[in-house]
């Protein structure tokens, strides 16, 4: 359908970059980007007109559009085009032109693959820059020297793709990374931008050897001067992905965010006041930074309270752990090592936090209870009967509160 809505307009029409690339290696992605000879924005409302309950949306300053199937899945449509960068790290400014152009000021060569959707010439692959050969020879390089002077973000692309397939950085790729290291582009690199590529880093299945990878071009220091890749960092590391790896086999209900505990696990070494600097390159929103530091700070806090007692009770250790997030809670039980306090921490996780009175509000009332602050102080005394163990049915709350 695409090739011929492209056919009809007079246009060429191709799939391209991440799709293809992950084609050849048999790998699953379902983001598919398709780039426009000709207009974009023309092609993608002609194409959403020919089905019911297909729609788009137009960013018509890029000349780009998104395509919306009804399940939610989406289709990237781009016109083929040039990118003047006005200042390097600046958005660029996007001006019509032909597939090879559109393909040769992209990041590397092994995204560079273009697969033609027109019908006459349904499915040729086209391999302007090498990318076949460098795919199979599991090479990163960059197209042209100033690929990171264009966009220093590629710096931490490479790596991610370094490291996800099992491939080598090439000598003059490696250089350039260097250089750029050097010469500090990523001074001009937004926050935002550096706090994303670093994210897209911890999510990858095994962020740990990107991140060795980072330290060994001494790149580190540009998220933040303090952060280090030593025997500690890597002990931690690998206790997180160690403790991840024990949670995810629990099959619990709550959902959390792996990579946000591998960020926590890279920036252990730093103090409060570094902290509040990282907050500050990042660019992080203002609820995210102040929930980090107040939960960095806790969260330290409550691994020295927790290891200064020998033998803690279910109820002392609800009420130390009780207000951490799951991605602090993993943090604290990798980083702790003490087993006692794994123990602890891994006990709230599996019951502890679960804890709830049988009996509710509604139950209060059936009891002939007015309503009012009282039922708080009730519902808290059953929770904490329930810590202790002194209650355990519905029957035993209720005599409980008779009592
Ligand atoms: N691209 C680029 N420079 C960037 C970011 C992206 O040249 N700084 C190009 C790449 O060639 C890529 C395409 O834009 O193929 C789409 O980007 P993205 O969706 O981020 O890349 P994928 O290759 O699909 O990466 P992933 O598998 O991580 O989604």
């Amino acid at each position: 359908q695409v090739g011929r809505v492209a056919d009809e307009l007079g246009y060429n029409a191709y799939v391209v970059g991440g799709f293809v690339r992950d084609l050849f290696l048999r790998h699953e992605n379902l983001d598919i980007d398709l780039v426009i000879e000709g207009d974009a924005v023309t092609f993608a409302r002609h194409y959403a007109s020919r089905f019911q309950n297909v729609r788009v949306r137009v960013f018509q300053k890029f000349k780009t559009a998104v395509i919306i199937y009804p399940d939610d899945f989406k289709v990237d449509v781009a016109t083929a085009r040039t990118e003047y960068y006005e200042t390097p790290g600046a958005l660029p400014i996007v001006e019509r032109s032909s597939l090879k152009m559109d393909l040769y000021r992209r990041d590397f060569t092994i995204n560079t693959l273009a697969v033609k959707l027109n019908e006459r010439h349904f499915g040729i692959l086209i391999d302007y820059f090498g990318a076949q050969r460098d795919l199979k020879d599991g090479r990163i390089s960059v197209l042209h020297n100033l690929s990171f002077v264009e966009d220093p973000s590629r710096v931490f692309r490479a790596i991610r793709f370094e490291q996800r397939f099992g491939f080598k950085i090439t000598k003059l790729t490696a250089n350039l990374i260097e250089n750029a290291g050097r010469i500090n582009f990523f001074d001009r690199l937004s926050g935002t931008r550096l706090f994303s590529e670093l994210k897209l880093i911890l999510m990858e299945e095994n962020p740990i050897p990107a991140i060795s990878r980072l330290a060994e071009f001494d790149l580190l220091k540009f998220i933040h001067p303090m952060l280090r890749y030593d025997a500690n960092t890597t002990w931690l590391l690998d206790q997180i992905r160690g403790v991840l790896s024990w949670h995810d086999l629990l099959f619990l209900e709550d959902s959390y965010e792996r990579w946000y505990v591998y960020f926590l696990g890279l920036i252990e070494p730093l103090k409060e006041e570094q902290l509040l600097e990282l907050t500050r390159r990042l660019n992080m929103q203002t609820k995210f930074a102040e929930t980090l530091l107040w939960a960095k700070g806790a969260a330290d806090h409550t691994l020295f309270r927790l290891y200064q007692r020998e033998n803690p009770s279910p109820k002392e250790i609800y009420y130390l752990l009780h207000e951490l997030s799951t991605e602090f809670l993993l943090y604290m039980m990798a980083k702790t090592r003490r087993e006692g306090s794994k123990k602890a921490i891994s006990l709230f996780i599996t019951q502890l936090r679960n804890v709830r009175p049988h009996l509710a509000g509604k139950d209060l009332l059936d009891m002939g209870y007015e309503p009012g602050p009282r039922y708080k102080r009730i519902l808290q005394h059953l929770l904490d009967a329930h810590l202790d163990g002194q209650v355990q049915t519905k029957e035993d709350e209720i005599a409980s509160v008779l009592r």
